[in-house]
């Protein structure tokens, strides 16, 4: 049986994973608003993968209130959740979904704050996108997108999993159910523990990460991860990450990571909740994540020089 989103798909701000679940939806006849917090940063224009441009005509005004027949979705950093829950947690229903869409950990826990009973619902996606301008995003690297339901949820509830699921499959085509989203989140924070810092400070695509000079490190961080799932009861030899990594690096190969975005744009990075995050975790377990905290450190003294 199919089941469609009967309300409309609410999306918090205008980045560029926001504008590609908008363009998805508007591929699809789905209302949806695109919401950016400054009406100067709305994309109005995505260049699809395919190389055509879409205008985002039908995006609606900014919802007052949604109601559980709608969807909020939270395509937002890790440590812009926090405000952003704050600022809709009276404007939502208590049976109105919430997707949370990013690189890292610890965004759930920062929605929870201020959303302890929402239904949420978490993804992680492969595709590349970017905003080579504040109003035009592009589609620049087909990936994929993983799906779950939040560990913590309290009502389960089949249906809205569904509604909420084949939602999000027509906007992030193509999407994987995954009963575990927890351990997805951690294999993608594999990748990006690597793939982001690299590029950044190496100042390179995410393909250069394949010439030879990179693999010891990209070993040595597999290594330190592999420890620190193991103790979070997640079994991964290195080599099965590292392999894992070395997909998304040639299957990326073309593109620059958002972290190297950000850091050109002088952004705020995601470094606290990648290798920042790793690092605390394995400080309260003592496991040694040297080559993490290496990077970690590096990546905040870039950031430091601009903010
Ligand atoms: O953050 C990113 O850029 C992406 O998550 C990934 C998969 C590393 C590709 O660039």
């Amino acid at each position: 049986m199919s089941h469609h989103l009967k309300g409309r798909v609410q999306i918090v701000g205008s980045g560029a994973i926001g504008s590609l679940i908008a363009a998805g939806a508007q591929r699809n006849n789905i209302p949806y608003s695109l919401a950016p917090r400054r009406p100067e940063q709305l994309t109005q224009r995505l260049t699809s993968y395919s190389g055509q441009r879409l205008l985002l005509a039908d995006n609606l005004s900014q919802a007052e209130a949604l109601g559980p027949t709608d969807l909020l979705v939270m395509p937002l950093k890790v440590h812009q959740l926090e405000d952003a829950a704050r600022q809709w947690q009276d404007r939502l229903d208590q049976a109105t979904p919430v997707l949370l869409v990013h690189n890292g950990m610890g965004g759930l826990e920062s929605v929870r704050r201020h959303l302890p009973y929402q239904p949420v619902y978490q993804a992680t996606t492969s595709h590349g996108v970017y905003k080579p301008t504040l109003q035009e995003a592009r589609h620049s690297g087909f990936g994929r997108t993983i799906f779950g339901e939040a560990p913590d949820n309290v009502n389960l509830n089949d249906t809205q999993l569904q509604i909420v699921f084949e939602t999000i499959s027509r906007c992030l085509q193509p999407v994987t159910w995954h009963p575990d989203i927890t351990e997805a989140l951690w294999l993608k924070l594999v990748v990006n523990a690597v793939i982001n810092p690299l590029t950044s400070l190496h100042d390179v695509p995410n393909g250069a990460l394949a010439e030879h000079r990179f693999q010891p490190t990209i070993k040595h961080i597999c290594q330190e991860m592999a420890a620190l799932m193991q103790s979070e009861g997640m079994m991964f030899e290195p080599q099965l990450l590292a392999d894992q990594v070395r997909h998304v690096i040639d299957a990326t190969a073309q593109n620059y990571s958002s972290m190297h975005q950000d850091i050109k744009h002088r952004r705020r990075t995601e470094i606290d909740a990648i290798n920042g995050f790793i690092v605390e975790q394995a400080q309260k377990k003592g496991i040694d994540v040297s080559v993490n905290a290496i990077l970690y450190e590096k990546i905040k003294k870039m950031e430091a020089a601009y903010s």
